[in-house]
């Protein structure tokens, strides 16, 4: 039987912040809700300290998601660090006739899928899934990340997550929890030094595999890196679970346009909503003396959205940070929340949360 006092009991091993005492004894919950399997923990934490939130929060979920009789867990935090939006604040929800085609089987749990996608590789789908990801969470929402790039998987690299996923109690896989993220990859379970050669069939297989064997819980959105192109994981996507729509990844060069609008032409094709672009690698700001320059053209995602109608809904800047922080395993949204790179994601995922609320915690 769950109980208010064993669940408190069993979080005083979760150490407190900077490892001083642990969360019970310091009084950091606030309060434990149990009703038909689901638990819902809230906690106060005075703490700006991101790392420690996540390490707290994720150690809670763990402790709470792996006792029998628990359906969903759901870890809030309250304190000067975190802003959810209020209820009243919400938006209306999206009109209705957005909604996926019916022979696609929703995730149960999972009330948006959002597909982070780009004609031409390396332009940063994997950087900014990864950003946005951190960012929607930043705001509140509960999300997952889902690797798609199966011929080079790096969400496990740009977070820096050396776990593995271990067998689920409702599912096969149990997603690794890193950074307040429930995360899934090939990465894991691939040797780094052996390319994989992957036929269509097996991609569509693994893609199906991560989608519906997977145990995600209840998510707010699940982001999905995709591979570059328009190939099998792409189309095994689209056809598999309904999507809430695709994200366009486009740098502002005319080749990369070219590309980006083959990639939007391939989910308009598909009946797949496309939300819109985002212009990365935009205008580089000289670190030592101001200077802007636009190394890959300029306002390219705006030409493209204009003669789509697709919405632009970013410009990220192209800054040696981001490309530093991916390499070290430490997204710029958890290293500086007040860059003006940060600062870019959280106005696309308030974008994003505007048109796909989610309920208050
Ligand atoms: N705004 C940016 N400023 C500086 N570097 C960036 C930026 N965005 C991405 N990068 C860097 O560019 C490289 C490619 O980014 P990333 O891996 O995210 O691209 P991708 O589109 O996912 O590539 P692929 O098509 O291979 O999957 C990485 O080294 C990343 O750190
Ligand atoms: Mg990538």
């Amino acid at each position: 039987m769950l109980s208010k006092d064993a669940i408190t009991n069993l979080l005083k091993a979760v150490k407190d912040v900077g490892g001083s005492g642990d969360i019970v004894t310091n009084d950091r919950i606030q309060d434990v809700e149990i009703e038909n399997g689901k638990v819902k923990l809230t906690l106060f934490l005075a703490t700006r300290d991101r790392d420690e939130k996540y390490r707290i929060e994720d150690a809670c979920f763990d402790i709470l998601n792996n006792l029998e009789g628990v359906e969903d867990v759901q870890v809030v935090t309250t304190g000067p660090q975190v802003v959810p939006g209020s209820k009243e604040s919400q938006p209306a929800q999206p009109p209705k006739g957005e909604s996926p085609l019916d022979y696609r089987a929703p995730i149960p749990g999972v009330k948006n899928i959002i597909a982070v996608a780009s004609g031409k590789g390396g332009v940063g789908k994997s950087t900014i899934c990864v950003n946005l990801a951190l960012a929607l969470r930043e705001r509140g929402a509960r999300v997952g990340l889902l690797d798609a790039d199966i011929y080079g998987p790096s969400l496990h690299i740009l977070l820096g997550v050396h776990d593995q996923p271990k067998p689920g109690i409702k599912k096969e896989i149990a997603p690794v929890l890193h950074s307040g993220l429930k995360l899934m990859s090939l990465g894991f379970l691939t040797n780094v030094d052996t390319p994989v050669i992957w036929r269509g069939p097996m991609v569509a297989g693994v893609v199906k595999k991560f989608l519906q064997d997977v145990e995600w819980g209840d998510l707010d959105y699940l982001m999905i890196d995709l591979p570059p192109g328009t190939g099998d994981a792409q189309l095994t996507l689209v056809q598999t679970v309904p999507i809430t729509g695709a994200i366009i990844v486009t740098t502002p060069s005319e080749i990369a346009l070219v590309d980006a609008e083959k990639g939007l032409k391939m989910f308009e094709h598909v009946d797949a909503p496309v939300l819109g672009i985002i212009e990365n690698m935009s205008t580089f700001v000289c670190p030592h003396c101001g200077d802007k320059t636009d190394i890959f053209a300029s306002d390219g995602g705006k030409r493209i959205s204009a003669k789509t109608s697709a919405a632009l809904l970013g410009q990220i800047p192209l800054d040696p940070e981001v490309r530093a922080g991916g390499d070290k395993g430490r997204p710029t949204l958890r290293s500086d929340i007040d860059s003006p790179i940060s600062k870019a994601f959280l106005e696309v995922a308030d974008k994003i949360m505007e048109r796909f609320p989610v309920e208050a915690r």
